[in-house]
């Protein structure tokens, strides 16, 4: 059985991630989408929010599992059995920042790091980027699944207030 993690963290998850884990799904027999949880940094959205939120926009697709992690990411995978690092690639910028992860980890256990290019219709689409926009006042319902952005908006809306 073919098994890939799509590791990331998503805050908040993205349809351009959808797009890759749809990709993944079809071409792997699980994929399993790991929320990475970096201690030292507060996200807009707390873990298991993500993870629930995450497994609500999967709900479709019956070989994708959700699942967290904190720390090495290679660790996870030995944990696991796993083998195989999906990750999109959305331009050069990324292709970049990712070679030299993708090298360590393959350093390191032997992981490979499979890229799948996105859509360009999503290229321009991040957490990061949804996040400011949205954080000033912009409308970002096109870069999130109805659920997610009801929630990033609902936080967004008792942040200003306070
Ligand atoms: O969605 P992001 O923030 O771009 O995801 C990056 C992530 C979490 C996949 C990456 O930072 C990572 O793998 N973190 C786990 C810690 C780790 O293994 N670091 C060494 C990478 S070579």
């Amino acid at each position: 059985m073919t098994t890939a993690v799509f590791p990331g963290s998503f805050d908040p998850f993205t349809i351009g991630h959808r797009y890759i884990v749809e990709r993944a799904a079809a071409r792997f027999d699980q994929l399993v989408v790991t929320v990475v949880v970096n201690p030292n940094k507060h996200g807009l959205l707390g873990v298991d929010e993500r993870i629930a939120l995450i497994r609500e926009d999967c709900a479709d697709l019956p070989n994708v599992r959700v699942d967290r992690w904190t720390g090495l990411l290679v660790d996870y995978l030995t944990n696991e059995g796993i083998d195989t690092i999906v990750k999109g690639l959305r331009s050069g910028v990324d292709f970049d920042y990712e070679v030299p992860m993708a090298q360590m980890n393959r350093e390191l256990a032997d992981v490979e790091t499979m890229f799948l290019l996105t859509d360009p219709k999503y290229a321009h689409v991040s957490s990061s980027l949804v996040k400011e926009v949205a954080k000033l006042g912009g409308d970002v319902k096109p870069f999130l699944a109805p659920h997610i952005y009801q929630r990033v908006t609902a936080i967004l809306a008792g942040e200003r207030q306070v």
